[in-house]
């Protein structure tokens, strides 16, 4: 199945000039996909990077993972979590060079992002994907697409971003009428071009559908990945983890994904409350 449709990624893809994977990305999806990679080996290409080696440690250290003991160095981590998290990890932290230390609306994006992705990991196995690699990384990059344009409309778009967020209003009209297409669509062209499994560029461009749109239109693990973003993506919102939602724009899209997964009202106002603890406990994360 052709997600985007090459037409559109195309228009996304000569509107936006899309950022290119950090090499070091690269070199780590490809080592894993090897048989004979070590974790000397994988230790070796992450140390390359001495930024993303501090973030892995950070985000490995959070009481998240729930590790007893210390993470002190990189190999430690690729032991502990596995090559699989870390290359997740990897991708997904690298995407953090792309926003803006001195520009609010991206900071805000930043926690907005790392909380969806913690979300997305707690909400998982109630959902029956508490095995896949994916949801991590598809909270972290939902909204990338919105840093991508910000920072290449910085007089129209990245002028109005702020706004929007205060107001949680739907940014994705103005972005249609702006662009022709959506953050949701531009983060979705995003995962093509840095080569990242279908069913990640089908999710993060779905986020904003509606849950049967999703269904009907995805096939099951990607319209799964994908509602459950969403899910986690309106729970931070209330939290304040991004927009100020009203409460009415929050029951219109939580609830039938409370129906779709069968979360009753206890379940719901219970994970809430894990991921504000988890985000109160990983404040440091959010430095830029
Ligand atoms: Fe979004
Ligand atoms: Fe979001």
């Amino acid at each position: 199945m052709d997600i985007m449709a090459t037409g559109l990624y195309n228009v996304v893809a000569r509107a936006c000039s899309l950022p290119p994977i950090p090499l070091v990305a690269v070199q780590v999806m490809r080592a894993v996909m090897d048989p004979d990679t070590s974790a000397q080996d994988l230790s070796k290409i992450i140390s390359a990077d001495s930024v993303l080696v501090s973030r892995i440690l950070k985000v490995a250290n959070s009481a998240f993972y729930g590790c007893t003991r210390s993470i002190k160095t990189l190999k430690m981590a690729i032991n502990i979590l596995g090559f699989k998290t870390i290359k997740n990890m990897v991708v997904a932290l690298s995407s953090k060079s792309m926003y803006s230390s001195t520009s609010e609306a991206e900071k805000f994006l930043w926690e907005h992002s790392l909380s969806t992705a913690f979300a997305s990991q707690l909400l998982a196995r109630h959902v029956g994907l508490g095995a896949s690699e994916d949801v991590f990384i598809c909270g972290l990059l939902h909204d990338i697409g919105k840093v991508i344009l910000s920072d290449q409309n910085p007089r129209s778009y990245g002028r109005i971003l702020p706004d929007y967020i205060k107001s949680a209003e739907p940014i994705i009209g103005y972005e249609k009428e702006q662009f022709g297409f959506t953050h949701a669509e531009v983060g979705g062209a995003l995962c093509r071009s840095w080569k990242l499994p279908e069913e990640l560029e089908g999710a993060i461009k779905f986020h904003h559908s509606s849950a049967l749109n999703r269904l009907v239109e995805l096939e099951p693990y990607m319209g799964k990945l994908s509602a459950l973003t969403a899910l986690a993506d309106v729970l931070c919102n209330k939290l304040h983890h991004g927009a100020k939602l009203p409460l009415a724009t929050y029951h219109k899209t939580v609830d039938p994904l409370c129906d779709l997964f069968k979360f009753s009202t206890e379940e719901i106002q219970e994970y809430l409350n894990r991921i504000r603890d988890i985000m109160r406990k990983e404040k440091s994360l959010f430095q830029m």
